[in-house]
């Protein structure tokens, strides 16, 4: 369905994250016939440039980025010739008054700001103070939102002392996955699991986002944050919202945002003792963390795995383990309901609980999996074995569209004004409150990360986590 005609400011127009993830899935909405010729993307960056340079640039992150089997350059073209561009000093005066020449009445306006959050408030107080934007103007901000707690207090200050939260859209883009969506649909829209979802049948919950990568290229960065802040703070916080929340009373942004919330003001305080930190070492060809991250004195983890308690009276009792790290063996990201075993055993000398995992995978393969446990065919008598209930939403839908990246959904929703995948202000501050004391105490050298090697699953300590608790990761791929 085509979204209303829009001007789109993207600053940070030539920068990494626009060229890899967001001008390729506005080009891919374009294809798709999602906005009309009237729209306009205009990027504005400091770099000097007329607006054919930006159009060739783009054209280039298209083809390098894209998805290969669907760009071609008639489509470029087409695409390009919607954009246009500004050169802006986010602090100074240069452009402000040329982007205003670009904005149009009765076009939805949306203001992306692909740049360092020290920016945000700058550039946030200047589009108000020029009158560029408007009372329904959209305004969007990247990750890091924030280092902590009383940093992202005063993101959300600068951000709110100019515009209104419902104007406010904070992305993860973790939230724009297809499974994510998925299992809100799995959750609220069968009435098979909702009344298994409690503690009482759960026996605990595993949420993996393991990367092969490592932090290459990104090591300056990544070093002042670690996995903690880069990954568990928003995006395992989000997976493991979204699995823990009470049903909204309706699907609108603020009924689902609200839920979320609770989970997260419901969550302990996490001891170091239920925590592992880790940092992957040299081997073979590829350098270590530290030398990735320029530091040959790092303490900073690459991965952790962490027990947390959500204390309500759904899941009191039902631990969720998550862990995220670079460096491991392959790509996965899933959410592993684990149910408990029957109450009784009525299959002497065979195991029934093999089974009784319902998998949520997000990446790769997207899909769910219920594991249940079978009658081993054949004869032989009773014995039990598993079996694999499985939708690969590949294979399922194959008739249909590819599911979008996540850009593409998040950007499109922006613009129909639709909040509900975004994260909003009071939630990530919860999220800030929540892993600030976790963090703090890890300047102390008997919490430095432990060494593991790459390919693998992470360090000893990972495992011991739930070795000591009679339990077992989830083998990563
Ligand atoms: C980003 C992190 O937010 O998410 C990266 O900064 C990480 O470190 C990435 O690699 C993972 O996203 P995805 O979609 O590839 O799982």
């Amino acid at each position: 369905i085509p979204v209303q005609s829009f001007d789109l400011v993207l600053f940070g127009a030539t920068g990494d994250l626009a060229r890899r993830k967001i001008l390729p899935s506005l080009f891919h909405r374009f294809q798709l016939g999602q906005f009309c010729d009237s729209s306009r993307i205009i990027g504005a960056s400091r770099s000097e440039m007329d607006a054919d340079s930006f159009r060739e640039l783009v054209a280039d992150a298209v083809r390098e980025f894209g998805q290969k089997d669907e760009v071609n350059d008639k489509d470029i073209t087409a695409f390009v010739a919607q954009l246009d561009y500004v050169a802006i000093d986010a602090k100074g005066d240069q452009g402000w008054e040329e982007l205003g020449k670009h904005m149009r009445p009765d076009k939805v306006r949306a203001f992306y700001l692909s740049v360092a959050p020290s920016l945000f408030g700058d550039i946030a107080t200047r589009l108000r103070s020029t009158g560029i934007a408007t009372d329904d103007s959209r305004i969007v901000v990247e990750k890091p939102f924030g280092h902590d707690l009383a940093s992202a207090q005063a993101l959300n200050q600068a951000l709110r002392a100019n515009f209104e939260e419902s104007q406010i859209y904070r992305i993860d883009h973790y939230l724009g996955k297809e499974t994510v969506q998925n299992l809100m649909a799995l959750r609220f829209a069968n009435s098979l699991f909702e009344p298994l979802w409690n503690s009482s049948h759960i026996d605990h919950v595993q949420i993996t986002v393991a990367e092969s990568i490592g932090v290459e290229g990104r090591g300056e960065y990544y070093d002042r944050s670690g996995a903690m802040r880069d990954m568990v703070q928003n995006h395992l916080m989000q997976l493991l919202c979204l699995t823990a929340m009470e049903p909204p009373g309706k699907f609108t942004p603020d009924a689902v945002r609200n839920e979320k919330v609770k989970v997260i003001e419901a969550l302990e305080p996490v001891e170091n003792s239920d925590i592992a930190r880790g940092q992957y070492r040299a081997q073979n060809n590829t350098g270590s963390y530290r030398d990735h991250a320029g530091d040959p004195n790092s303490q900073t983890e690459s991965f952790i795995a962490m027990k947390v308690q959500v204390a309500n009276w759904r899941w009191a009792g039902t631990p969720f383990y998550l862990r995220t790290g670079k460096r491991l063996r392959e790509r996965v990201s899933e959410i592993a309901v684990f149910f408990r075993d029957p109450p009784h055993n009525i299959f002497q000398g065979s195991d029934p609980a093999k089974g009784n995992v319902l998998v949520i995978r997000l990446q790769p393969d997207e899909g769910i999996t219920l594991h249940t446990t079978i009658k081993d065919p054949g004869p032989g008598g009773m014995r039990l074995t598993e079996a694999a209930l499985d939708m690969t939403f590949a294979d399922s839908l194959a008739e249909a569209e590819r599911p979008q990246d996540a850009y593409e959904r998040l950007i499109m929703d922006v613009i129909r004004g639709n909040q509900t995948l975004f994260m909003r202000g009071d939630e990530v501050e919860a999220a800030w409150a929540w892993a600030d004391p976790i963090i703090s105490g890890w300047d102390d050298p008997r919490h430095a990360p432990q060494p593991y090697d790459t390919g693998g699953s992470g360090p000893e300590d990972s495992l011991l986590l739930l070795h000591r608790d009679g339990r077992r990761w989830r083998r990563i791929g």
